[in-house]
């Protein structure tokens, strides 16, 4: 098939968080499956910055791009990272060429409606001045959930895209792009797009909701959100909306990049391991422990976390029994950026506990692999979340991890069972910080009191599967679905 994937992240170019993972590994993948692939992301800063680097070449120098009454010139720059695979960047310099990507400072930037509806117009004008015929049109989150409802509306008599189906993937409901009102014209959105069927959501413009309107299909990246973002809370104020397309929605489970996120050859780690030889791991938590000035110990067990610092992520528990915690022998090293409520908390709380507790607040790729590797718990106690990759990337690295069952987190850990030594990881459901402080107990005591226990669900999590081999194939068959879809809506 040829499919054009349009996202505001992916890996290796540009990411806040896991979107840019999945979406850079995932258009990898389908390459890898002899589709052609054609990958749509904004022009940001540090992608101008890395251009050299990246080997990115000006493939279109002048793309007319019409919104409301105004029409804007971009370029596209271009690479070919892989067989089967083209990337392009829209480059507009004033809307993408900026410190952050949605935020300034603590507020969504003023005119994220404009930046990101001119993106999903200037990926549809890419696709015909480069004279592609999609089959697919796959599009992610708010910012690019536009484009179902421009490919029905302004795109529908454009011969090229007459049998081109869209699929939308939301990877979280907690970002839906509520947009000003006066934003309309702009958007290209007529009074009829303005009832709460599609895009109006309590006088706003919901992207989030016009995106699952228009849609062919719609996919979330595990089974159980699937499930509860059909009701509330989980629908974040949309369950009502999504449970009309019921039978459109799939839970399809992320995979991972085995070629950045294996212990074996990680690039990263200061030395590789594998299950059948552990060695590696203990130079790992030896390097981990020495920089952030803790003791060096292979026996005190460290708990890592690698998050966005956001409300999702349930640090609220955390902060809530962290005194407790601390009382107890282990170490404890947290990464992270985001909302600064949270920054100040951990950061005071390495203050407090020098030696103990280890904090470094921004984005740093080279030590979230090294706490993955170092660490021998992670934490993620989530009060909701679509998928995760943490904890998947924690498993394989012999890092047994700590959830609150939650949307892909109930997916993919399963909960140690004392008795008949199975399971992942540990796991509790109550969104409370009485749970998650039991919970840290009970592998804190797995650790000092079962070694072997604690030794053999560190293999059993190190075997999982999280290839992407199985979600493709899903995929595919939603890409199959979607164009029935589209072929009845004709
Ligand atoms: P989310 O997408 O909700 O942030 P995921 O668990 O799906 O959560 O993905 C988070 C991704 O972002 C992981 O690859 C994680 O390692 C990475 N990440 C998050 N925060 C940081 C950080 N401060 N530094 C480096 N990587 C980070
Ligand atoms: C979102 C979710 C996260 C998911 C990621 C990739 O950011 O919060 O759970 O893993 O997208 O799909």
């Amino acid at each position: 098939m040829e499919i054009i994937i349009v996202s505001s992240e992916a890996v290796p170019y540009v990411q806040t968080g896991g979107l840019g993972d999945v979406v850079g590994a995932f258009a990898n993948q389908l390459a890898l499956k002899n589709h052609h692939v054609y990958l749509i992301i904004p022009f940001f800063r540090n992608i101008r910055q890395n251009r050299s680097k990246l080997k990115l070449k000006i493939c279109v120098s002048a793309l007319e791009v019409k919104m409301g009454d105004r029409t804007f010139s971009c370029r596209v720059w271009k690479t070919f990272p892989a067989p089967n695979l083209q990337v392009f960047f829209i480059e507009y310099n004033d809307f993408f060429d900026r410190n952050n990507l949605y935020v300034d400072g603590f507020e969504e930037y003023e005119d994220n409606g404009e930046r990101f509806s001119f993106f999903c117009k200037a990926a549809l004008d890419l696709s015909l001045k480069i004279k592609l015929n999609p089959d697919i049109i796959h599009v992610n989150d708010w910012q690019t959930a536009l484009i179902p409802y421009y490919l029905k509306t302004w795109y529908w008599n454009e011969p090229s895209f007459k049998n081109t189906a869209s699929v939308f993937t939301i990877h979280n409901m907690g970002y839906q792009g509520r947009i000003n009102r006066s934003k309309s014209s702009f958007l290209g959105l007529n009074w009829m797009q303005m009832r709460s069927e599609e895009f109006e959501d309590q006088g706003k413009i919901n992207l989030l909701k016009g995106g699952i309107f228009y849609a062919d299909v719609i996919t979330t990246v595990s089974p159980t959100y699937a499930k509860e973002i059909l009701t509330e809370p989980g629908g974040c104020g949309l369950s009502n909306h999504l449970s009309r397309r019921t039978i459109d929605v799939t839970g399809i489970l992320n995979g991972i990049d085995d070629q950045l996120w294996n212990p074996e050859t990680d690039p990263y780690i200061p030395e590789n391991f594998s299950r059948k030889n552990l060695f590696g791991k203990t130079v790992c938590k030896a390097n981990l422990q020495k920089q952030f000035g803790f003791e060096v110990n292979p026996e005190i067990p460290i708990f890592g976390i690698v998050s966005r610092l956001a409300y999702q992520k349930g640090l609220q528990l955390l902060m809530e029994c962290a005194d407790d915690i601390m009382q107890w022998e282990l170490q404890f090293i947290l990464l992270g950026s985001g909302d600064p409520s949270y920054s100040e908390f951990f950061q005071n709380l390495a203050k407090r506990y020098p030696g103990k507790a280890g904090v470094y607040i921004g984005f740093q790729t080279e030590l979230s692999h090294l706490i993955e590797a170092g660490s021998d718990f992670s934490i993620m106690p989530s009060l909701y979340e679509p998928c995760g990759l943490n904890q998947l990337y924690s498993m394989l690295y012999g890092t047994l991890p700590i959830v609150r069952a939650t949307g892909g987190l109930n997916d993919t850990v399963e909960k140690f069972d004392e008795e008949n030594l199975t399971g992942t990881g540990f796991v509790f459901d109550d969104i409370s910080s009485n749970a998650l402080r039991n919970t840290i107990g009970w592998a804190l005591s797995t650790w000092y009191d079962k070694r072997e226990a604690y030794k053999k669900i560190q293999l059993q999590a190190m075997n999982q599967d999280f290839s992407w081999k199985n979600p493709i194939r899903e995929y595919e068959s939603v890409y199959r679905k979607a164009i029935r879809r589209r072929k009845d809506w004709h």
